[in-house]
């Protein structure tokens, strides 16, 4: 086994460990500087392996001692390197002792052990166990774990590990000491520990079987007042886990601790939860709306891998969207059933919808495009992506469309049955889900093995005599990284057919039985090229594909504009509706980039507006629908669909998009604000959040028309925002208003009197918040993002005082809101945008290697650029490349960019 630092590992290299682990008995003394770390693991050799040697992975570890069966280990018997002590002819049986010390104050890289605000606290998923102890740290080796924790009474009060605490007590010198006992095998990636001066809210729960639980909520002092909505969001989800899929919380006590500085979202570690403050932490002073339904669904994504990660894991990281990609639609799943009502699910299913086209397609066409299941990585890190999270989430939604709410759950059944306490790969889960349901999902592999996003061509027609209506379906799938050639996808196409009136007909196909005499129907597509025959059909109907989104693919087909305002008006499913009126916006955009480019006049149809008009005033739909049809394709969106991207011409075209609708809408648009204002006590529920997101959506639109009448009210609303969702809303209208650039329009004094304004707002917010780190956050994103924002002021903001790029959060608040939601300002023509990025991914690189690696990831697109930027790009990625001490991280992505 290789064990340098710099090489790719492949799926097909996978053999199974030399040796299981049965016990694991750890003995912490922390101290921030000098942490000495005891291990005793039972070992027994696996003889279905060939290896003869033990190798146990470890980074930037001190070893202190080794002992092998109580004797010390002779220097002759074992050898290290860099990354790893290798033990040679072990015997069968082994008790290994290892003494390990480590500096967890200078591990800035929020991996392993470490300490964050004086606390310790630990990372281990991917592989960060490895830099607490010596270990054969992958995940297809369990083992029960004891954990001893001793340190200063004083400074560390609070002493928490896994599973369950059996004993806590006091020792000499001012210090004490807590034994936690984890009750289930696990991966050394679940293990966790921390430790500092912490408080709890705590509530007790009676689970399904009578059995009761203690939850607890553990941040910093200050923060106990921001609890509540996790710990509401927490036993939401164990009830739901319970009735939706019969999985009951294994454990006595579950925690949730928050911690400031964080690479990621969240951590499942088993019983011991450990979460970015981002998604604990929420208070109406505080957190938006959009924080809210972040925590819930992270809560609940943690929480729901107990059993899809936990129970069963997975047998190499090649296999991490078996438990992500389950675990993301479980939490998506979640978060549509706390809503309950079908324009709620699908306003959710919308917004999933947009992110994955706004991240994940772009992944799947650019140079880290990989399957679901990739078959090689350098970094397994930067396999923590869109792709293995949300395209594998639509993965398992497929398999939920294609076998039903009951065929699922059968399957999910059965994986457990097979599979409790096992670690296991992707193959396995389609297995469970084939075999419960007498389906063979052989064909259904290919969305696990073949990267790119599929296309699906569709082409119709119908004939009155016969009262015949036929569907074509052409896929194909565009060539990605090391994929040239690919076959066909298994795909559930959920179709219905609208009626001249809107309405739905009822459905007879040849080709596929209709069960439930629904007016949906699932078509399985299946070949290269495939025709459905619909009978019985009495007049031309206008088609809805893909409805809900059944397949993550890109359907391409003739709509003419009158069909899809037919459908935005009319179609019974909620998704569609959305997605004509985004179809209907998408090809006026690329029409006006064109004009841009051409310098020719641009022009926007009244038809287009009217459409939007109408569903603006349909008080019949939520408000929350309603957001999500006025809210325009993002840039990135327009950007996919063209040849060559030019991010100034696509910027204006936007501009030009969202001033004509508001010339025209400007009544409609005061109108949808004025009655979408909700007053009294702060509430987050799905109402109240769809009309404040309307209302602020209103408000911003209302921003382009260029007199201060429209500012003011975005000003007023600033200054008398009771909750934090109305206060960042007005803050991000003001800041983007077109009376602070539009120098012919605007009088000068309204302009200067409109930019006073603002800056004191943005003064006002600073103070107001300084003492709470997530909302200054937001007031940081709030001006990297801004439209106004240049290289030479955020040169400025990132010499703010408050700016800092060791905390996670923070650096991503302001460089990342630049360099990807910023784009007409990141892609200055001279190249000073990426300059910069240059400048700030090396600095991170020193500090911490996988946010680094992510903020790399900004030039991913270059070569789709126009050739001027994409000559600059190049420069940046090129000195990034060859900056001295660049972490395998960061050159992974580079080298794949430049490749
Ligand atoms: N398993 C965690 C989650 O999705 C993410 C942990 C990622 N950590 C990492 N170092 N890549 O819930
Ligand atoms: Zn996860």
């Amino acid at each position: 086994m290789r064990t340098d630092n710099n090489i790719t590992i492949f799926r097909k290299d996978y053999t199974p460990p030399s040796f299981w682990v049965d016990t694991v008995e750890m003995g912490f003394d922390l101290d921030p500087k000098a942490t000495h770390v005891t291990t005793r693991t039972t070992l027994r050799r696996n003889t279905d392996s060939k290896e003869k040697e033990l190798v146990l992975f470890g980074e930037g570890l001190k070893l202190v001692q080794i002992r092998m069966n109580g004797q010390k280990l002779a220097r002759t018997a074992y050898q290290i390197d860099k990354h790893s002590l290798r033990i040679f002819n072990p015997p069968d049986n082994i008790t290994l002792d290892i003494e390990t010390q480590i500096n967890p104050i200078k591990n800035t890289s929020l991996n392993g052990l470490y300490v964050s605000n004086g606390n310790f606290f630990t990372q281990c998923e991917a592989e960060g166990f490895r830099k607490i102890t010596y270990f054969q740290d992958r995940p297809d080796v369990m083992a029960k774990y004891t954990v001893m924790l001793r340190a200063d009474k004083k400074k560390y009060p609070v002493l928490l590990s896994n599973g369950n605490l059996i004993e806590e007590g006091k020792l000499s010198g001012g210090r004490h000491y807590a034994k936690w006992e984890d009750p289930f095998k696990k991966p050394s990636y679940l293990f966790a520990l921390v430790a500092g001066k912490l408080v709890c809210q705590e509530e007790k729960i009676k689970l399904k079987s009578g059995r009761k639980a203690l939850l607890q909520v553990w941040v910093e002092k200050g923060n106990l007042d921001k609890t509540q909505h996790a710990m509401d969001s927490l036993q939401n989800s164990i009830f739901w886990d319970e009735q939706r899929f019969g999985l009951e919380l294994d454990l006595d006590r579950f925690m949730i601790v928050a911690v400031s500085d964080f690479n990621m979202g969240a951590m499942e570690n088993k019983g011991l939860n450990i979460f970015n403050t981002k998604y604990v932490l929420a208070n109406a002073k505080v957190a938006t709306d959009a924080d809210y339904a972040g925590i819930e669904s992270v809560v609940g994504h943690e929480y729901f891998h107990n059993w899809t990660g936990n129970r069963v894991t997975c047998r190499d990281w090649f296999q991490l969207s078996l438990k992500e990609g389950l675990t993301v639609f479980r939490d998506q799943e979640f978060s549509a059933d706390m809503i309950g009502t079908n324009s709620g699910r699908a306003v959710n299913r919308i917004a999933d919808v947009r992110m994955l086209r706004q991240a994940q397609f772009p992944e799947d066409a650019g140079p880290m495009s990989h399957p679901v299941r990739p078959e090689s990585y350098v970094e397994i890190n930067n396999f923590y992506s869109v792709t293995v999270y949300e395209k594998g989430a639509e993965v398992v939604r497929m398999y939920y469309t294609l076998l039903g709410h009951e065929g699922f759950r059968k399957g999910m059944d059965l994986y457990f049955k097979r599979h409790d306490e096992q670690a296991v790969t992707c193959d396995d889960f389609r297995a469970a889900m084939a075999d419960a349901n007498g389906r063979d999902l052989t064909q259904f592999e290919r969305w696990y093995s073949q990267a790119g996003t599929p296309r699906l061509k569709v082409s119709t027609t119908y004939d009155a005599a016969k009262k015949t209506y036929e569907i074509s379906f052409t896929q194909s799938c565009p060539a990605t990284a090391g994929q040239s050639k690919k076959l066909p996808f298994h795909i559930p196409v959920a179709v219905g057919l609208l009626n001249a009136a809107g309405q739905d007909m009822s459905l007879k196909c040849q080709e596929q039985a209709n069960p439930t005499d629904s007016t949906t129907l699932v078509l399985e597509v299946t070949k290269a090229k495939q025709v459905f025959h619909f009978t019985n059909v009495k007049e031309r109907p206008t088609p809805s594909i893909l409805r809900n989104f059944s397949a993550p693919v890109e359907v391409e087909i003739n709509y003419s504009d009158e069909d899809l305002a037919h459908l935005l008006a009319h179609d019974s499913d909620a998704f569609n509706r959305w997605e004509a009126g985004q179809r209907l916006a998408m090809r006026r955009l690329l029409k006006l980039t064109a004009a841009v480019q051409a310098g020719k006049p641009l022009e926007l149809d009244t038809m287009f507006i009217d459409a939007l008009s109408k569903t603006l005033n349909d008080t019949t739909l939520d408000a929350a629908f309603r957001e999500q049809v006025l809210t325009l394709p993002s840039a990135t969106n327009i950007a996919e669909q063209l040849k060559v991207i030019d991010p100034h011409a696509i910027q204006t075209a936007r501009h030009f998009m969202r001033s004509e609708i508001t010339r025209h809408l400007k009544d409609d648009l005061l109108t949808a604000y004025e009655s979408n204002l909700t007053n009294g006590k702060y509430s987050p529920d799905a109402e109240s959040t769809g009309k404040r997101a309307l209302k602020n959506l209103a408000l911003s639109y209302l921003q382009e028309w260029p007199q201060d009448s429209t500012f003011d009210l975005a000003h007023i609303q600033y200054k008398n925002a009771k909750n934090m969702t109305d206060r960042i809303g007005a803050l991000s209208s003001m800041i983007n208003a077109a009376i602070l650039s539009q120098k012919d329009s605007a009088s000068k004094s309204a302009r200067k009197a409109a930019q006073l304004a603002l800056d004191g707002a943005l003064k006002d917010f600073y103070n107001a918040f300084k003492n709470e780190a997530l909302v200054i956050d937001k007031w940081f994103t709030l001006q990297g993002s801004a439209a106004s924002t240049d290289v030479k002021k955020m040169r400025q903001l990132l010499k703010h005082p408050a700016f800092t790029l060791t905390n996670p959060n923070r650096a991503r608040s302001l460089i990342f809101a630049f360099c990807n939601a910023n784009p007409a300002q990141f892609h200055a023509a001279d190249g000073s945008g990426y300059a910069l990025w240059a400048d700030l991914v090396i600095q991170l690189n020193a500090i911490n290697p996988q946010v680094a690696a992510r903020l790399a990831r900004s030039l991913d697109r270059w070569k789709k650029y126009t050739p001027a930027l994409q000559e600059h790009m190049k420069t940046a990625l090129e000195k990034v490349a060859s900056a001295k001490n660049i972490s395998k991280d960061v050159l992974e992505i580079i080298n794949k960019a430049l490749a």
